[in-house]
């Protein structure tokens, strides 16, 4: 079983010919209104690929809120977790250039008011794989991984986005209570800055590991992912090469397919070249969960 602690946000999608810079004004034929938020769209990805899913986290009393439950439930996932909350539906601003790089806003809503109690003890019965990120309060997720891996579970921890000025204190709180620590590479070197800093992402990843006793893979783009152990050994997976059209979700999805993978008891090595796949495959399709594969399509990419 795989649960998932976070963000349900609908996303405000922009197409511009570049991300406008501080005092610019850019021109958009219009935008989409797509579905989104970092722990939704884990949640959607990790049932794609056929398991059993259920998030908690919040939304508003509002159409957004309607709309973002009825998708998570239409992609087969459980959301009697989801609770409706007088803050209104997170929503982000995303502006995608035409190299398919963007830039996000995120109004956090009912999001900022996700508490750890949201999170019910039935459900940590089945020592679940659970999935952090850092767009919900960081002391109620905490608290909920805390409780998770009380129960015998394990704890992905994704830590996007990382906020700037990331504390050691926290820091050393999130790896204490985290299995595998998931990153890209800003986020690496945010993380180990907390700890004293590192030169390198590759280097940010071992000293993450090996301090924090945890798994740390780093998705690296283009150059696919790289994971460290708690014994320092660094392990690359190379990319699947493809010409992204939005990169948007491209992380959520590799942290949902590598939950996936993990819960139905695939080993790192091969969990991690899965969720670069589905994740390279998501990038070929606009929006945060569209291009999102499903097992059998995972299954005939990887094939090719
Ligand atoms: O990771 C992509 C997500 O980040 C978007 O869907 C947006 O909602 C933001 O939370
Ligand atoms: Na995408």
């Amino acid at each position: 079983m795989i649960l998932v602690f976070g963000s349900i946000n609908m996303d405000l999608v922009a197409c511009v010919p570049a991300i406008p810079r501080p005092g610019e004004t850019v021109l958009s034929p219009g935008y989409r209104t797509l579905f989104g938020g970092k722990g939704a769209n884990q949640a959607v990805a990790a049932a794609r690929m056929g398991g059993s899913v259920s998030m908690v986290g919040r939304v508003g009393a509002d159409g957004f809120g309607e709309a973002c439950r009825a998708n998570l439930a239409g992609n087969g996932v459980a959301t009697d977790h989801v609770v409706t909350c007088a803050a209104p539906t997170g929503c982000a601003f995303i502006t995608v250039d035409s190299a398919g790089e963007n830039a996000i806003t995120v109004a956090s809503g009912a999001n900022g008011t996700v508490e750890a109690g949201d999170l019910p003890d039935g459900v940590l019965v089945s020592a679940p794989v659970a999935v952090m990120q850092m767009e919900v309060p960081l002391a109620a997720s905490l608290a909920a991984a805390a409780r998770v891996r009380a129960a015998g579970g394990r704890v992905i921890w994704n830590l996007a986005p990382a906020p700037a000025g990331l504390g050691t204190a926290d820091m050393h709180a999130i790896l204490a209570a985290t299995d595998i620590l998931v990153v890209n590479e800003i986020e690496a070197l945010m993380a180990a800055h907390a700890l004293g800093g590192a030169p390198d992402f590759t280097t940010a990843a071992r000293q993450l590991a090996t301090q924090g006793d945890t798994v740390c893979v780093v998705t690296a783009g283009a150059q696919g992912a790289f994971f460290a152990t708690p014994e320092g050994a660094l392990h690359h997976t190379p990319a699947v090469p493809v010409t992204p059209v939005d990169t948007t979700g491209a992380g959520d999805t590799f942290v949902g397919v590598l939950a996936s993978e993990l819960a139905s008891s695939t080993g790192l090595d091969q969990a991690v070249q899965r969720a670069c796949a589905a994740a390279s495959m998501a990038c070929l399709v606009s929006g945060a969960q569209d291009g999102m594969p499903t097992r059998p399509q995972l299954d005939a990419w990887i094939a090719r």
